[in-house]
């Protein structure tokens, strides 16, 4: 696991951590809120080095051990945002919330899912679209209060991460790959919140 990020004088901006969803470099019941976007089925944009399998049980075991970990990093009653995938070229997105609960043999319950009319944006220097900031807001604002850690998986371009500064909350950025170029967009970002 490698890691970058950036200290202000209260404490971190904001963590980029390079590593897998299936094992999270992050403590138990540690997070007030956990994104999860995971890549579609089968998809070539990103390459073979981006996961996007093609064969069904392996995408199916990265999204069931993705939850999981979701699962154990965030806090008691805290809210996990899963991207559902599917319905390429479709601007109708659907997150399932889910809450995690204090014990019962099922800890992780699905409360709601929501519907999103959004547009991929084009971000530089990544080849594939994003989902906008905006709708990292939305998401963050809904879902978290100002001061708290709010942790993406499968976080890509970092847009999540410039919601989460540009509301206060501290981001942790999880992705196994372009960490380069999200560190540089985070700290062009800061510079201009200051
Ligand atoms: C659909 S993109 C996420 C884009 C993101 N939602 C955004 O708005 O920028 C999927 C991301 O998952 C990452 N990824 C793929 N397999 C992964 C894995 N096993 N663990 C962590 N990240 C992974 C890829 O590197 C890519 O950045």
């Amino acid at each position: 696991m490698i890691q970058a990020g950036s200290q202000g004088t209260s404490g971190p901006r904001y963590l980029l951590l390079k590593a897998t969803a299936l094992y999270l470099p992050v403590r138990d019941d540690s997070v007030s809120l956990v994104i999860a976007t995971p890549p579609d089925f089968g998809s070539k944009r990103f390459g073979k080095a981006g996961f996007c399998t093609t064969n069904p049980q392996e995408y199916q075991q990265l999204l069931e051990k993705a939850l999981a970990e979701c699962v154990r990093i965030v806090e008691p009653h805290g809210r996990i945002l899963v991207l559902r995938r599917g319905g390429k070229n479709n601007s109708n997105k659907v997150i399932d919330v889910y809450k995690k609960r204090l014990r019962g043999r099922r800890c992780v319950q699905r409360i709601r899912s929501e519907s999103f009319h959004v547009h991929y944006v084009n971000v530089q220097s990544f080849h594939w679209q994003a989902l906008p900031v905006s709708f990292y807001r939305i998401l963050i604002h809904r879902y978290s209060a100002p001061g708290q850690y709010v942790t993406h998986v499968f976080s890509g371009s970092g847009n999540s991460g410039i919601a989460a500064m540009q509301l206060a909350r501290t981001p942790i950025l999880i992705d196994l790959h372009y960490q380069r170029q999200t560190q540089a967009r985070l700290n062009r970002k800061l510079y201009s919140l200051k």
